[in-house]
């Protein structure tokens, strides 16, 4: 576990072109992807930009070219070698089969597969090997974008000190919830500047000048999907079945980047120096902690950006004998958290 590919990170590669469709291509995360591709180059022979009904006939910018977005089909998929899935997770399920008979691989950005054993769930900074035990249902699941936020730190940390049990609270911004929620805080901003009343469509509740603690469905256990999710993906991306780990995940009114606080208590002692180290020689990673000087990540400035920030890093003086940090950590979800580590899988599958 743990090597990074060569040009994983954006260096370019000497690949071969393959033939791309993007499933839900007009979504946040679809105008994700075609930045990206463009921005890493993305060794494109032929582009498919796919969505539903409502949204086939749409133009679309791909470097300089007008591409037509199409309406999904299971006929979508001929001759796609690299199917992007981002429009939800029953739209997955119905047409993921479809795409890996016509011959693709799919990389998915939903929850969809992300639980079933047999289908790889990747950070290419953490577990890249299992990207190429895709199978036969040639499925590779993008994990939670919150997950992979508060993981980019927490692995390189696991690896040197043995993680024992991690507490994560999440900060996360408005455009995970999609395009139109991101539009629904927009707009109520103008309303209130407006002096006119705001209204909820798509979040659960008002979320300027508010936070929503609860993202995704609430479970039988009382924590919501997404909290679970941290748990689930956290022990199969790090391949660490007894870690143990706690989320409470609250949607705050900032339009990108997820911020996550994190208390990880290790096997070994660990400093803050040592912690600090670590993290610096960490691919994806970057250190940011001058909290004096107001040197720390934050969502505005992490936004755009294809590393995690990490700071705040400090002893947790809850946990004895030094075993316990405190960190915190910011990235750019609709990148490193979605199309970016979706993109690098790609670049992965492309290197060998
Ligand atoms: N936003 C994030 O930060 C983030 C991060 C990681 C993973 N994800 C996951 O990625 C997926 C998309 O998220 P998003 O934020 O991009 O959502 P979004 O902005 O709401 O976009 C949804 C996309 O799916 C398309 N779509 C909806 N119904 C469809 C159908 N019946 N057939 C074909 N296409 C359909 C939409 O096309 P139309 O224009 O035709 O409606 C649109 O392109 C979700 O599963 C989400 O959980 C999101």
């Amino acid at each position: 576990m743990g090597t990074l590919a060569p040009g994983a990170q954006g260096t370019e590669n000497v690949m071969r072109s393959v033939n791309v469709a993007v499933v839900g291509a007009t979504g946040a995360v679809g105008d994700e992807f075609l930045r990206l591709f463009e921005l890493r180059k993305y060794p494109i022979k032929s582009l498919k930009l796919l969505a539903s009904e409502r949204s086939a006939g749409k133009k679309l910018k791909f470097a300089g070219k007008e591409y037509t977005v199409e309406k999904l089909t299971a006929e979508s998929f001929k001759g796609v070698e690299h199917a992007f899935f981002s429009a939800g997770g029953s739209i997955s399920k119905e047409f993921a089969p479809a795409a890996a008979k016509a011959g693709a691989i799919i990389i998915d950005n939903t929850s969809a597969f992300r639980y079933e054993k047999e289908i790889p769930l990747v950070v290419p900074e953490i577990n890249p090997e299992d990207a190429f035990r895709y199978g036969e249902r040639r499925i590779i699941a993008n994990p939670n974008c919150t997950t992979i936020v508060a993981l980019m730190p927490t692995f390189p940390l696991h690896r040197k000190f043995g993680l024992k049990r991690a507490v994560m609270s999440s900060y996360q911004a408005i455009s995970g919830a999609g395009a139109q929620a991101m539009a629904e805080l927009e707009q109520q901003l103008r309303d209130w500047a407006a002096g006119r009343p705001m209204t909820v469509k798509i979040a659960p509740k008002q979320i300027a000048f508010n936070v929503i603690p609860r993202i995704d469905v609430v479970t039988d256990n009382g924590y919501t999907k997404e909290e679970m999710k941290f748990l689930w993906e956290g022990q199969k991306i790090m391949h660490h079945d007894s870690l143990r780990a706690t989320a409470t995940c609250v949607r705050v009114p900032v339009l990108r980047s997820h911020s996550v606080s994190l208390n990880l208590e290790f096997e070994k002692p660990v400093t803050p120096e040592q912690a600090r180290e670590v993290l610096k020689a960490a691919p994806g990673v970057v250190v940011q902690d001058d909290p004096k000087a107001d040197v720390y990540p934050i969502p505005l400035e992490r936004t755009m950006k294809n590393e995690v920030g990490v700071g705040r890093i400090r002893q947790d003086i809850s946990v004895e004998g030094n075993r316990g940090l405190c960190l915190w950590a910011v990235g750019d979800q609709l990148m490193k958290g979605a199309a970016l580590n979706a993109i690098q899988i790609g670049e992965l599958l492309l290197s060998k």
